[in-house]
């Protein structure tokens, strides 16, 4: 027995079809804004995709390496910017108080000692995590010089909050004149 063909039936299934690929298309349009975006960022602004990560033995950062004492604090680089090197531990961030230009770029290279802290920069977008075993790098300018606290944000311990330090930032013709008789600079006293 044949079905007596559905009035209209031919047409409906033909507007599925298009919207079913206008849909689609969608979809695949979105997925490709987003990969141009990753590129887009990855190669204009360098930025790391999340995969990103870069370790460090949090055991032996006090005795060789990148974060060694003596190597913590602000550093000039040849190209003019400023790199800050500091680690938090329970319960305080090393350098205590940390000294940077404004209107310099700057990047911050942070790891942990023990425990996953929190580092935040009040007033600015500088807002991340110290996760021990793990280097976490973040870049930013401050505008104007002026005082930032820098609270640990996340529970650490028993005396997680106390722990907090001190962000100074200068004037770029001090901060560079302070440069040129030191390696390394920090504002603890
Ligand atoms: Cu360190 Cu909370």
């Amino acid at each position: 027995m044949s079905l007596s063909p559905v009035p209209g039936h031919k047409d409906g299934a033909d507007v599925a079809a298009r919207v079913e690929w206008r849909w689609a298309m969608l979809v695949v349009s979105i997925i490709a804004v987003l990969v141009a975006m990753v590129i887009f960022i990855g190669l204009h602004w360098a930025m790391m995709p999340p995969s990103r990560v870069e370790t460090v033995n949090p055991t032996t950062l006090h005795i060789a390496g990148e974060f060694i004492e003596s190597n913590l604090g602000s550093a000039v680089e040849p190209d003019g910017s400023v790199t800050v090197r500091m680690i938090g531990q329970q319960y305080s961030f090393t350098p205590q108080c940390i000294l940077v230009p404004a209107g310099t770029p700057i990047t911050f290279r942070a790891t942990s000692a023990d425990d996953v802290h929190g580092l935040l920069i009040t007033n600015t977008n500088v807002n991340s995590m110290l996760v021990p075993g793990y280097v976490s790098t973040f870049k930013t300018t401050f505008d104007k010089p002026g005082d930032h606290l820098m609270p640990c944000h996340e529970y650490c311990g028993v005396g997680h909050e106390g722990m907090w330090a001190n962000v100074k930032v200068i004037d770029k013709a001090s901060f560079f004149r302070m440069a040129s008789n030191s390696r390394r600079l920090s504002c603890v006293k």
